[in-house]
């Protein structure tokens, strides 16, 4: 018996993960949700599907899938909907995974509210929790994390982090466009009744930092460590266009004090020229600057240890990734090429997809943690964790860089 999986929310973002979640060989049942019955349809009905769905498997309300006896779901509605509509899921007995972040909404302390509350659903019901952040598994994210566990980077320094989208579609993604699609649905024209009038028409405007894991969930999981303190500063729009009305700070900088010690600058910016992720971490023996993709490491004992030159190694994608199972690959290669046979895929290359190839590798850890019933990578704690640098950043940037203290919910109680 494999596991049985239902996909909520088959927006933009949703539809492209329903052909790697019905290809991965653990899955042995699909079942497709959303409130726009010809998003359910449009998957339903293709031939690549058939093989693990029945039609009773589509479902218009989330009420109506928490109630089918499946293993697991995945939640990938709007950013405002995802913490309560995940605590239903957990309590009516199922895992979950979830698209990030926990909750993007304006106040910072209901933030904080809902990963307490999440924690504590987690610790109660015993399932699974799992956030997809796509950046947690970008190829120099899987190197550095398997350095890290090394000791390659000796004493860590510092580390500095930016996911930066311009509101502009210069560069393809234009972001004034996603938030007028993500309110072409039911759900979505709901916004100003659930976002609007409850925060923003009581000046309760939130930023860029309520949307913070591209940015800190790659620092944070190398060093193994995690925020105690945070200032911040930021940056209100310039009123060029509609983008940032509805919102306090459009860019945001957060300065992190570590529990190692070391230290975090996280950048998220959204009206700034252009797209990227930075990621830069300075340890003693080793260090990552993302423009090189290079990997430079002290040696010590060696007359010319101090030449920068020393001990560089510029990277390629395929030797950062981890490497996934054989049988999993083939399923991936599957689902991206319909029509081919078994057979046919048995020798072929696999590149992994989505967002720097991190959907696969997300897709097949939130499926192994549930088949092996270990506690997935980018768990409920560590999740917590990422979503409340950024609402305590944000907290600190309205009192013009205030030094705070974070929250904190603890390690995951066994270790990924
Ligand atoms: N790199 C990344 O990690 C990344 C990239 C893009 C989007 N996302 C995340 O993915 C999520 C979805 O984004 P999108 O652009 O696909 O949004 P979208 O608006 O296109 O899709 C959301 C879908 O959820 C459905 N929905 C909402 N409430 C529902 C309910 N109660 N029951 C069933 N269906 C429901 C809507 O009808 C809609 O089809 C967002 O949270 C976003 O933050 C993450």
């Amino acid at each position: 018996m494999g596991i049985s999986i239902g996909l909520v929310g088959l927006g933009s973002f949703g539809t492209n993960f329903a052909d790697s979640f019905k290809a991965h060989p653990s899955v042995s049942r699909i079942a497709y949700c959303d409130r726009e019955p010809e998003r359910v349809k449009k998957i339903a009905e293709d031939p690549f599907m058939k093989s693990k769905f029945n039609p009773k498997d589509a479902y218009f309300t989330l009420d109506d899938i928490c109630k089918a006896d499946l293993d697991a779901i995945v939640i990938m509605t709007q950013p405002w909907l995802h913490a309560p509509q995940c605590i239903q899921a957990l309590k009516s007995g199922k895992h979950v995974m979830s698209a990030v972040p926990i909750i993007s909404i304006p106040d910072s302390d209901e933030t904080i509210e809902w990963c307490d509350r999440l924690v504590n659903t987690v610790k109660e019901t015993g399932k699974q929790y799992m956030l997809m952040e796509t950046s947690f598994y970008h190829p120099e994210m899987m190197f550095l994390r398997r350095k890290s566990k090394e000791g390659a980077f000796g004493k860590f320094i510092s580390a500095e982090c930016e996911y930066s989208h311009d509101y502009s579609g210069a560069w393809g993604c234009n972001l004034l466009k996603v938030a007028e699609m993500r309110k072409a649905s039911k759900a979505g024209m709901e916004w100003s009744k659930t976002v609007h009038e409850k925060y923003i028409s009581k000046g309760i405007l939130g930023g860029s930092m309520h949307y913070p894991t591209h940015s800190v969930s790659g620092p944070c999981s190398i060093m193994n460590a995690h925020a105690i303190k945070v200032s911040a500063l930021g940056l209100p729009a310039t009123g060029y266009n509609s983008f940032g009305k509805y919102t306090a700070f459009v860019n945001t900088t957060g300065f992190f004090h570590m529990s190692n010690g070391a230290t975090i600058t996280a950048r998220e910016y959204r009206e700034i020229t252009g797209h990227g992720y930075e990621i830069n971490v300075y340890g003693t023996n080793g260090t990552w600057r993302n423009r090189e993709w290079m990997w430079t490491k002290r040696e010590y004992n060696k007359p010319d240890d101090f030449v920068p030159e020393h001990g560089r190694k510029q990277m390629t994608p395929e030797e950062m990734r981890d490497t996934l199972p054989r049988e999993v690959q083939k399923g991936f290669i599957l689902a991206e090429n319909h029509f081919l046979s078994a057979n046919e895929v048995e020798n072929m290359d696999f590149t992994p997809k989505g967002h720097y190839g991190s959907h696969s590798y997300l897709v097949h850890e939130f499926i192994d943690s549930v088949e092996k019933g270990r506690i997935p990578e980018i768990n409920v704690w560590e999740a917590a964790r990422y979503v409340a640098m950024g609402a305590m950043a944000h907290k600190s940037a309205l009192k013009d860089g205030e030094l705070l203290d974070m929250p904190d919910w603890g390690d995951a109680p066994v270790k990924a």
